[in-house]
């Protein structure tokens, strides 16, 4: 090739990419890249260090925090375990209307971010390749996330974290994502950041519910918020090992090192609560599901009590058929137990292993007198549901009754 045929090569492939990215960070190709590849990702990474970049953030200002007069009172964080109810639990907070609640908000970083080694980038701060050998390095990623959302400070959260399908599961993360369903690509996101933040700073309260977070970790929240809020959200652990085998969260072959590890974290998790409970009187709650599942309405009201909240006449209703099902007419009872709650709380005695239930009696020996749980070493006491595999929550100390 001639030096000149080179040069004209060089100019259709520079156009060529200009007008593919274009379209794309407008937003007008109408095809939603989900995953865009690598290489495009870098290319973004330009937006907070070139000079386009300025103009596009002149387009998109920098988002005002909550101001003091429209910000949430309470930021709640409900910190549990895989297959505890949780799903439940956090529904209560989703479906009052001064809530803007937030399902899982670490779910992107632990499944994209870290599980793929991609990079956390933001709109204006620079991109962090984070090392994911480094403990510290995470968690520090994990807390800004935590902490963008209960402030309302979204920008402090990466873009990642914005895109993840999870925002499906609240309903006013749900409306952002039908935003950026409208407004494709990164730019897209942005253009839709500013409704979200207006509905996270008018709600009363910003609620969120996680699996992946430690009571450590939501004290030193609590210490430098007056305005966090914890429940603590425990189920007894035979019931939590036998539905993770279910959903096959847990293999087989390696249920008891899973059941041993799963239960020092409990563990940890209520003595630490347990000894905060006189530090931030008032500040943190400890709730059983079997509990809440038992009496929903009573255990509803008290939740949502704590947190600032009365009950409304809508919620009412649909805790009642979640909760006394099955309703095969309820549309809001998706993902939801839709079941008659009390006989499902128990459900577990009727099909678990008994070896199981011996294996997870012995290795979580120390979470039953912090929680109020009973081993049955008999085969025939499992599964006669007269015999309580729990005791009263009344009798438990720093449990909600
Ligand atoms: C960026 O903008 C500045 C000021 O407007 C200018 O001096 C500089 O040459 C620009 N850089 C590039 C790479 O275009
Ligand atoms: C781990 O990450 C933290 C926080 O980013 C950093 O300060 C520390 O130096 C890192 N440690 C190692 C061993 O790389
Ligand atoms: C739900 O189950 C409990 C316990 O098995 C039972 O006492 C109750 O009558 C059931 N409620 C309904 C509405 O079926
Ligand atoms: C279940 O336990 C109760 C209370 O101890 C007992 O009265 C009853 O006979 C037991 N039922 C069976 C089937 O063993």
């Amino acid at each position: 090739m001639t030096t000149r045929q080179n040069g004209i090569a060089v100019i259709v492939c520079a156009f060529l990419i200009s007008v593919f990215f274009g379209l794309y960070i407008t937003g007008n190709s109408g095809t939603a890249f989900s995953k865009p590849p690598l290489a495009m990702w870098d290319v973004r990474d330009g937006l907070h260090n070139d000079n386009e970049s300025t103009s596009w953030r002149e387009r998109f200002p920098h988002l005002p925090t909550c101001s003091k007069t429209d910000a949430p009172e309470v930021k709640l964080l409900i910190v549990t375990y895989m297959r505890s109810g949780s799903t439940f639990t956090g529904d209560l907070f989703d479906q009052h209307p001064d809530v803007f609640y937030v399902y899982e908000p670490l779910h992107a970083v632990e499944k994209s971010i870290v599980m793929t080694r991609q990079t956390a980038r933001f709109w204006d701060k620079p991109s962090v390749k984070v090392d994911t050998a480094n403990k510290t390095a995470i968690e520090k990623l994990e807390d800004g996330i935590v902490g963008g959302y209960l402030n309302c400070n979204f920008q402090n959260i990466d873009i990642t974290t914005l895109e993840d399908p999870f925002m499906k599961f609240g309903q006013k993360t749900e409306q952002f994502g039908r935003c950026r369903g409208q407004n494709k690509g990164v730019i897209g996101t942005f253009r839709c950041l500013p409704g979200l933040q207006r509905s996270c700073c008018r709600a009363k309260v910003v609620a969120s519910k996680t699996i992946r977070y430690t009571m450590t970790r939501a004290l030193t929240l609590m210490a430098n918020d007056a305005k966090v809020k914890v429940i603590h959200l425990v189920r007894d652990p035979r019931a939590t090992m036998l539905s993770r085998e279910k959903y096959g969260k847990v293999d087989r072959r390696s249920v008891e090192k899973h059941c041993v590890q799963f239960c020092q974290a409990v563990r940890t998790d209520l003595q630490i609560g347990r000894e905060a409970m006189t530090r931030f009187p008032d500040r943190i709650l400890r709730v059983r599901y079997e509990d809440f599942a038992s009496h929903p309405t009573r255990f509803a009201e008290m939740l949502l009590r704590f947190a600032g909240l009365e009950m409304t006449a809508k919620q009412r209703e649909h805790l009642r058929q979640i909760t006394s099902g099955p309703n095969h007419q309820c549309a809001t009872c998706i993902r939801l137990l839709n079941t008659n709650s009390s006989y499902n709380a128990f459900s577990w005695r009727r099909g678990i292993n008994l070896d199981d239930v011996k294996m997870i009696d012995k290795q979580c020996e120390g979470v039953y007198p912090l929680a109020g749980y009973l081993p049955l070493p008999l085969a025939s006491s499992v599964r006669n549901l007269s015999l309580p595999s729990l005791m009263e929550p009344a009798q438990v100390p720093g449990f909600l009754s």
